[in-house]
């Protein structure tokens, strides 16, 4: 047989989709499995949301659409951009795709030539730099410090770039590490990205999940001379727990949107309409049900991290957006579990953690970040203290 894709043979599956489909399979099977490995809400998608799809199949609106997306539901995400985030985009600089993840890919492929370098600060989104190698880019890779709440700084950036270098792709609030980007370190990026002509990609999709009293969330496309380079990623996956609906946007350039828009209509054509008005729903909702979520959400994270924190040999700081908690596990490895065996990674550690006392969290080296393990608190809180319970009872077990 001849040779199959090396592009995609070249790239790493996602760790995080396989942590979640081994947890679901093995609770398939019966077996007790407490699972902090998903990043998705545990509650339904808000019933307005689901009647709104419902309709649009009752109505018969179930046919071809243009690739970019209804014409309505991208207005409902221009005005949602402009009244929440002060940014203004006409309709036809925003496209509607399935997810935000395929957003994401829709936008490198707008704007990578084999070669481009991106830059990407880690602890990162596990699809960045494989979605940047698919397309024949280069993930140039900038530590984060935990003493900077692992926000990556103007300077190490600018140290970063290259004649190479096309674009960087920053994550506001960050999975896994739940950094919430102060604004000053926002400004200091968003000067070496204008003043080194670099586009950005800047993936929103946890804005609304921001605890912090001192600063606010603010998107990288507000500061000066970053609208016309950035490529707003967002999407109700995470908003309005509709991950399985799969309904993400791009707001971008004009001229790259219509790349985007005709990448689209070559590959998907668009997302699925019923989909699509679902989000028109959730988009012209009051925030109040975002909102109640996230105050449960920072509910959650302090009692989960009231938990971790104890656990000796495990130290983590609290993080201020998202729902994760970031963990170091380090001084955990040499240690040697009950049968003997020694742990001397994050995947080792996880995979014990499963085997033992039915616990799937995401080892750190997923995100590139060795010596850390990532905790979602997108879960109940009966479900976190059955987990936090596991996850001390492992780790005690360690000699
Ligand atoms: C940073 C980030 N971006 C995008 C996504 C994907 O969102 P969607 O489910 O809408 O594709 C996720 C999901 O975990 C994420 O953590």
């Amino acid at each position: 047989m001849k040779n199959l894709s090396e592009r995609i043979l070249n790239i790493a599956p996602s760790l995080t989709v396989a942590v979640d489909t081994l947890a679901k399979k093995l609770k398939a099977e019966g077996k007790d499995i407490v699972s902090l490995g998903a990043g998705e809400p545990d509650w339904d998608t808000p019933l307005e949301v689901q009647n709104a799809g419902k309709a649009a199949i009752d109505e018969g609106k179930t046919r071809y659409t243009a690739p970019q997306g209804i014409l309505e539901v991208r207005e409902a995400v221009a005005e949602k951009l402009r009244r929440e985030n002060g940014l203004e985009y006409a309709p036809e600089q925003i496209i509607m795709t399935s997810g935000a993840k395929h957003a994401v890919f829709n936008s490198l492929l707008a704007i990578i030539n084999p070669g481009d370098e991106v830059i990407i600060p880690e602890p990162y989104w596990v699809t960045y730099p494989e979605l940047v190698k698919l397309l024949g880019g280069v993930p140039v890779i900038v530590h984060t410090r935990v003493e900077n709440d692992f926000q990556m700084s103007g300077e190490e950036l600018a140290k970063a770039v290259t004649p190479k270098t096309k674009a960087v792709i920053l994550n506001n609030p960050t999975n896994p590490t739940g950094t919430l980007y102060s604004e000053d370190v926002l400004q200091d990026i968003a000067k070496v990205i204008v003043e080194n002509d670099l586009y950005a990609v800047s993936d929103e999709i946890y804005e609304h999940f921001s605890y912090s009293d001192s600063f606010r969330f603010k998107s990288l496309a507000s500061f000066e001379g970053m609208l016309q380079r950035t490529l707003v990623i967002n999407g109700l996956s995470k908003s309005h727990c509709m991950t399985g609906w799969r309904t993400g946007y791009v707001a971008a350039p004009k001229e790259i949107a219509k790349l985007i828009a005709k990448a689209q209509g070559q590959t998907t054509h668009h997302p699925s309409n019923i989909a699509q008005y679902a989000a028109e729903k959730a988009l012209k909702m009051p925030l109040d049900i975002v909102y109640k979520m996230r105050d449960e959400f920072r509910n959650r994270r302090d009692f989960l991290y009231g938990k971790v924190s104890k656990v000796p040999g495990v130290s983590l700081r609290v993080p201020n957006g998202a729902f994760y908690l970031f963990a170091d596990i380090s001084k955990l490895f040499g240690k040697k579990t009950p049968a003997g065996k020694v742990i001397s990674d994050s995947i080792e550690f996880c995979t014990y953690l499963l085997e033992t006392v039915g616990l799937a969290i995401v080892p750190g080296s997923a995100f590139g970040r060795e010596g850390y393990v990532r905790f979602s608190y997108a879960a109940s809180m009966e479900t976190l203290a059955a987990a936090a319970e596991r996850f001390e009872k492992g780790v005690r077990a360690l000699q």
